[in-house]
């Protein structure tokens, strides 16, 4: 398979997250990754918009590290049509669902685990844009989510079979079954991943600040801020990428990426499970069950 035989061609554009402390999170998120923040009542519910350099999340009250939603922007009004018109030939069952930072018209999906999904097309070209006000820059859009699932064979099956994903890169354990699956809806080496774990949640979310160098300027901000690493610096095997992470005050882990693979045509690739996978560079602080 090549990545041209994918049905989506969207991007992470959003999430929202529920917390005990939606407040103080979207406190956090603004102070620390540079965005602005604002209250809004959304399907009857009071929730924190956060936005600024391509970031943009949502926080609302619930239980701690849950995911809302998980939202993915498609290039125009015809690709979503498309799209939504293939799921539907998948017997996909589709939702009409609105978010904030979309326009009308966007719909959502649930995985096996449960997760939602929501498919649009972004707000900001109608001129409703929620950053220009800001000016601490620093640069990193939002650009993966991964979760943990009891079972990521039956995950991977849903997004590549149904949700029409391009399988990137698999990592199996010994015994043949699977540690993790990439996933991607668009050229970057994956947009989703999943752990096995014996817990079905958020593992982390990722924004990806290109080079080396801003790696570099992160961890200094995160230093004059008061944060230090949870992981990191290191390079993974799948996607190629370097990373940091670090943890906000719900225990949601957050990565900063940089050089992540492009893939435009291309076999699937297999990896070991074993540390070197995680982190091509060396001995590291977390392994992955
Ligand atoms: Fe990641």
């Amino acid at each position: 398979m090549t990545t041209s035989n994918f049905h989506t061609n969207s991007f992470l554009h959003h999430l929202s997250i529920e917390s005990p402390k939606p407040m103080e999170l979207a406190k956090f998120y603004s102070e620390i990754l540079g965005m602005d923040y604002k209250k809004i009542t959304h399907n009857e519910k009071t929730k924190w918009m956060c936005f600024g350099n391509d970031r943009r999340i949502i926080f609302s009250s619930g239980k701690n590290k849950k995911l809302d939603f998980a939202a993915f922007s498609c290039r125009d009004n015809n690709s979503l049509e498309k799209y939504k018109n293939y799921l539907i030939s998948e017997n996909v069952k589709i939702i009409d669902f609105e978010t904030p930072f979309f326009i009308e018209g966007s719909f959502g999906v649930v995985d096996p685990d449960k997760n939602f999904l929501v498919f649009g097309l972004s707000n900001s070209k109608e001129g409703i844009s929620y950053s220009s006000s800001f000016i601490d820059k620093i640069y990193a859009p939002l650009q993966h989510l991964t979760f943990k699932s009891k079972n990521v064979e039956s995950f991977e099956s849903f997004y590549e079979k149904k949700l029409g994903f391009f399988v990137s890169d698999r990592v199996m354990k010994e015994d043949s079954t699977l540690a993790t699956s990439f996933l991607t809806s668009n050229h970057e080496h994956h947009t989703i991943a999943c752990f096995k774990s014996n817990t079905i949640e958020i593992d982390h979310h990722s924004y990806e600040t290109g080079e080396w160098q801003r790696i570099k300027d992160w961890c200094d901000r995160f230093e004059k801020k008061g944060i230090q690493l949870k992981w990191g610096p290191g390079r993974h095997g799948p996607g190629n990428n370097l990373f940091i992470f670090i943890e906000d005050p719900d225990g949601n882990w957050i990565e900063i990426s940089a050089e992540l693979e492009v893939i435009h045509d291309r076999q699937v690739k297999v990896w070991k499970h074993e540390p070197k996978t995680l982190n091509l560079w060396g001995p590291h602080s977390v392994m992955r069950s």
